[in-house]
């Protein structure tokens, strides 16, 4: 007989069902309490409550595991490529070798924009942030491909629009960039693979011969890699539940690239770096900035630390770690923040305050001083990690889509005024 939960409230006992995943984790399913008791479940922050079954990734943050559709986020950063990885993620198996270079080959196709989305970009002023103007882009798609805007369409259409988004992002990235700076745009380069492509568009100067250092394109690999999915976090909820309301895959991920903008969640990685030149130029005191993240009179938190999830260790700051001293060292660059991250890391490791609420480096920590060393500037890493996230989000979206999951709605405790009486204004 399948297991249940019981939740007594007054004289009565209701039964729940007990649903239990591969990984044995337990859900009690509440679905139906409401309309046999009356009762909702409150859960402020979703902290405890699974918004859906998943099959993509599995996360146990208090051992510290990530897998991808079963493989570990250790192998799959040492042995694959961005791509492979994307492939996993949307389509749920590794491909072979014929099903990754199809993969390769339908993406390049689709690399190149229109030239009036040019013109969009150039509406923006250049101090605009690239990643309002990443999700504008994203936006805009619809107004350019409008059969997009039906989810319902045929898999064969869905699958193109997958296609297409995978394919301009790195383009509308690197161009969000170039318009930042004031530079003309690069034109893709389909001649190179999805990482030196990008890294082409986003450096080459104009009539200037732009080589792909292998060294900086096998961390970008990595580091998109380890971005590529975290199961229900915030901007992937955000997808879904846009989604869920039959709103084009094209606006959904553009919803989740403003959800990842924050600075609680994608956007820490650029308030990392900013937060470690601060304490460089303040004379590099760790003891007294820690000391700020842990007064609660002080806003100040100590950025890349902590996660809703991870309460041990984040298995993918473990693998940037190294692969910051790895990259630095390759590329010969010798950051100072990097001993001031390290620093503040042990200080953190042996305090109190950070050692009883579990606060361990997340994968922000040390991404940013990767990304610097690459020579992508603070205010595009947030656009590297929507990059990342694409995969993650269209898989995401294409499950919720494939499993028929209902509109997401969640309910309330009301705690705000009974029915009074209008006042006319004057006697108020
Ligand atoms: N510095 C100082 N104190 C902290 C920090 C921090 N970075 N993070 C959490 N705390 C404290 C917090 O004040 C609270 O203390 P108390 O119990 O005394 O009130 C306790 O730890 C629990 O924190 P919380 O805010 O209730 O935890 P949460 O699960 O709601 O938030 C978090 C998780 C990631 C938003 C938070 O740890 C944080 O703000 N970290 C800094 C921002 C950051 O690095 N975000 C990137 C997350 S990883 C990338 C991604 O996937 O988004």
């Amino acid at each position: 007989m399948s297991k249940t939960a019981e939740i007594k409230f007054e004289d009565k006992t209701y039964k729940l069902p007990i649903v239990v995943g591969t990984e044995n984790e337990v859900g009690v399913d509440i679905g139906k309490l409401r309309g046999e008791s009356g009762l909702i479940t409150l859960d402020p922050g979703y902290k405890n409550t699974g918004a859906t079954t998943s099959a993509i990734t599995f996360l146990d943050g208090e051992k510290g595991i990530l897998r991808y559709r079963g493989y570990s986020i250790e192998e799959l950063a040492e042995k694959s490529s961005f791509l492979e990885v994307s492939y996993l993620l949307i389509y749920g198996e590794l491909p072979t070798v014929p099903q990754l270079t199809d993969f390769q080959n339908q993406i390049k196709v689709h690399t190149l924009v229109h030239e009036d989305i040019k013109k969009i970009l150039e509406g923006f002023p250049s101090n605009a942030h690239p990643m309002g103007v990443l999700s504008s882009l994203v936006t805009a798609l619809t107004a350019f491909y409008p059969e997009s805007l039906d989810p319902n369409r045929s898999a064969e259409k869905v699958n193109l629009s997958i296609i297409r988004i995978m394919a301009k992002m790195p383009t509308f990235a690197a161009w969000a960039y170039k318009n930042e700076i004031g530079h003309p745009v690069n034109y893709p380069d389909n001649t190179l693979d999805y990482c030196g492509n990008f890294l082409k568009m986003m450096f080459a100067l104009p009539a200037e011969k732009y080589d792909v250092d292998p060294v900086i394109a096998s961390a970008l690999n990595k580091l998109l890699i380890l971005h590529a999915d975290h199961e229900q976090n915030c901007s992937t909820s955000t997808v879904r539940i846009v989604g869920s309301a039959q709103a084009s895959l094209y606006a959904s991920i553009s919803a989740g690239i403003n959800a990842l903008w924050g600075p609680l969640h994608g956007g820490a990685n650029s308030a990392v770096i900013n937060m470690l030149e601060n304490i460089r130029k303040d004379g590099g005191d760790t003891k007294k900035w820690m000391a700020k993240a842990k007064d609660k009179d002080d806003p100040f938190r100590l950025m890349g630390f902590g996660h809703r999830v991870y309460k041990n260790f984040d298995p993918r700051a473990k693998i940037i770690k190294k692969a910051a001293d790895d990259v630095l060292d390759k590329l010969g660059v010798n950051d100072p923040i990097l001993e001031i991250a390290k620093g503040l890391e042990q200080e953190a490791l042996s305090d109190p305050y950070f050692v009883e609420r579990k606060l361990y480096p997340n994968v922000d920590f040390y991404s940013g001083i990767i990304y610097r060393a690459l020579g992508i500037p603070v205010d595009m890493f947030t656009v590297m990690f929507a990059l990342g996230r694409l995969p993650g989000w269209i898989a995401q979206w294409k499950e919720m889509r494939e499993n028929n999951e209902p509109i997401g709605r969640p309910r309330q405790i009301y705690v705000g005024e009974n029915l009074r009486a209008y006042k006319e204004m004057n006697k108020r």
